[in-house]
């Protein structure tokens, strides 16, 4: 899940003090400062986390992975405008290996075979090919404009009893994407978005689902961190990075939703890949990266990143020529973060 804990501000400020004060601000092929981040939770002491894998003990619980054709079924609640649902979908698009014209390196598919090297107890690796097997809108905010982690079951549960948004329990997932006026609980303050499992009771069936909210009005300098930056660090330090494809809230939205994708593909019922004792509590392969967007990255800097002609940031192409800024996911290879934008 993508959890901001307490320290989250702490280090917003620890970073944005690194930044003014060392020389090691990165610069661009524009001179266009790279902006400190979050810096994951287990790695803050470490400037140059790539290869700190000695710090890391992701372990293997026994539990499946998505390894059959992943189907994702889109559930939009609230008013979404065609172009963000657009957008969200040309990325979700962008992950499958199967789609016939391949993006340029670094690609969305690229990111996705990191995931991919993750496997079961019967070695079976999580699949590289997904597709979008449905869509469900409730434009009626039929649930209310706040949200609950048990309402949202509801919202699913509404949406599979609705032909012809099947219950597709072996190849599913449900991906629950709230819009810009939704609030949610623990949104902004403690999550941008989680995954997790739905109820028996709640949805009869138990299935993976995720859910992320567009924090575009109300928390993008937490949520859509590069493109948005909080206050106090306006003055004088590096400004906020432009979104690949203009929408701070969307293009923020892009990168949580690839870090929960990630998670749920390979802890989708919480009892396969995580670091930690602690089951309620688990660090997942895109909390340990959480942050991390480019080689040199770590210690307050998302890492080298790319710049169109526009200078709109970005480090991975997708489908139709699109840009997405999406973090790294950690590889159970090397024991690091990686991305497809590494330089070796
Ligand atoms: C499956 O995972 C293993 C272990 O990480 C990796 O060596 C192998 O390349 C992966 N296979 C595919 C097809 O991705």
């Amino acid at each position: 899940m993508t959890l901001l804990p307490l320290t989250f501000i702490f280090f917003f400020i620890l970073a944005s003090s690194i930044a003014s004060s060392s020389p090691s601000v990165q610069t661009l092929n524009n001179d266009v400062n790279i902006n400190p981040k979050i810096v994951p939770k287990t790695l803050t002491a470490s400037k140059k986390f790539e290869g700190s894998s000695e710090l890391v003990n992701l372990r293997y619980h026994m539990g499946p992975v998505l390894s059959s054709p992943i189907n994702i079924y889109l559930i939009w609640y609230g008013k979404w405008a065609p172009t963000q649902t657009l957008l969200i979908k040309d990325f979700l698009l962008s992950i499958s290996t199967t789609n016939r014209r391949a993006a340029p390196h670094p690609s969305v598919s690229d990111w996705w075979q990191t995931v991919s090297l993750y496997t079961d107890q019967t070695n079976a690796n999580i699949s590289r090919s997904i597709l979008i097997a449905g869509e469900y809108s409730d434009t009626k905010y039929t649930h209310g404009t706040h949200l609950t982690r048990l309402t949202i079951q509801e919202v699913i549960a509404s949406s599979v009893r609705s032909a012809p948004f099947p219950v597709d329990h072996k190849n599913g997932i449900y991906l629950v994407l709230t819009a810009v006026d939704v609030t949610v609980e623990d949104f902004c303050r403690a999550v941008c978005g989680f995954h997790y499992f739905t109820f028996q009771s709640k949805v009869g069936y138990t299935l993976p689902y995720a859910w992320v909210g567009n924090s575009g009005k109300q928390c993008p300098e937490v949520c859509a961190y590069p493109f948005a930056v909080p206050t106090y660090m306006r003055g004088g330090g590096p400004g906020a990075l432009a979104p690949p494809n203009g929408d701070v809230g969307v293009d923020g939205m892009i990168s949580v939703i690839g870090h929960e994708l990630a998670e749920l593909s390979s802890n989708p019922l919480v009892n396969a890949w995580y670091a930690g004792e602690d089951p309620t509590a688990p660090t997942e392969i895109g909390d340990l990266c959480e942050g991390l967007y480019g080689s040199g990255g770590g210690g307050g800097y998302i890492g080298e990143v790319m710049k169109d002609g526009s200078g709109r940031t970005f480090n991975m192409n997708g489908r139709r020529g699109r840009k997405f800024l999406v973090q790294w996911i950690w590889s159970p290879v090397l024991k690091a973060c990686v991305g497809p934008n590494a330089k070796d």
